[in-house]
């Protein structure tokens, strides 16, 4: 039988200093086959709405279109731990929705949420969700749905005073409850402190080697999307030329009659 990865498995890898792996999937059969590779928690990225669906912001997706996408991949996953991440607006508005929404997610296969962000009112929904039963994953640093705040991709943490801030709101997630903290595009020296002054382990953004985990987006690691590159982001194949070569192959084959041939056929 395959052994699930749990929250005891993760606080474990912090206990004793292993590094695990997350990534993004948006749909079934990438998701098998990431968790047949090992990797330890698979991210329903937000990140889906500019690289799956085209958006310029993760703004603009809603719990619907969240929803359809973990039950696609938790309908693939068998061992890693599969995380939603929370869009835009709906676990805001107050806590009685953003149990609800969050909730919604686990009923569709996720393990656990992520949520964005820092502030008396989020302590308070992570608190609610963990005594619900729903493991949060907390993410600080810059984060995505701020965009506008942050006033566009904006390294975080640069000063001891920016980084002392991020440590206070990293150790009020971890009393709150969560089981990890993304930190998105903080120096690695930053990164490195407050990995170090924490208990939940951390999950590297572009944050750099010291951080427990690294997570990136899978299109990203694909070489699929090719709008942009994240500085941070390693691309390990070339999906975008795979996908044009098939396509332009079986378009010439289709136009010139060599498809189908007959062991193609009826
Ligand atoms: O939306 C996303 O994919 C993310 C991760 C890259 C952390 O938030």
């Amino acid at each position: 039988m395959v052994k699930k990865i749990t929250v005891n498995t993760i606080r474990k890898y912090k206990e004793n200093k292993e590094k695990f792996s997350v990534l993004t999937a948006y749909d079934y059969s990438t998701a098998k086959y990431i968790d047949e590779a090992g990797i330890d928690i698979i991210l329903i990225g937000d990140s889906l709405a500019m690289v799956a669906l085209g958006y310029e912001t993760t703004h603009c997706i809603d719990v619907d279109v969240m929803k359809i996408f973990t039950r696609a991949v938790a309908k693939g996953v068998e061992h890693a731990m599969v995380v939603t991440d929370m869009p835009f607006l709906s676990y805001h508005a107050d806590i009685p929705s953003a149990v609800k929404n969050c909730g919604l997610m686990v009923r569709e296969g996720a393990n656990g949420v992520k949520i964005e962000g820092f502030s008396d009112y989020i302590l308070n929904v992570i608190r609610r969700l963990t005594e619900t039963g729903i493991p949060v994953m907390g993410h600080l640093g810059f984060t995505p749905q701020f965009i506008n705040t942050f006033g566009g991709y904006k390294i975080q943490g640069k000063t001891q005073e920016a980084v002392d801030e991020i440590l206070k709101q990293a150790k009020e997630l971890e009393k709150a409850g969560v089981f990890s903290i993304v930190l998105e595009m903080v120096p690695q020296k930053s990164a490195k402190y407050i990995t170090e002054n924490v208990t939940v382990p951390t999950i590297s953004c572009g944050a750099g080697k010291y951080c427990d985990a690294q997570v990136l987006v899978c299109d990203d690691i694909f070489g699929k999307f090719s709008d942009f590159k994240p500085k941070f982001a390693r691309k390990y194949g070339d999906m975008k030329s795979l996908i044009f070569n098939c396509a332009k192959q079986f378009n010439d084959d289709v136009k010139s009659g060599k498809f189908p041939c007959d062991d193609e056929v009826f």
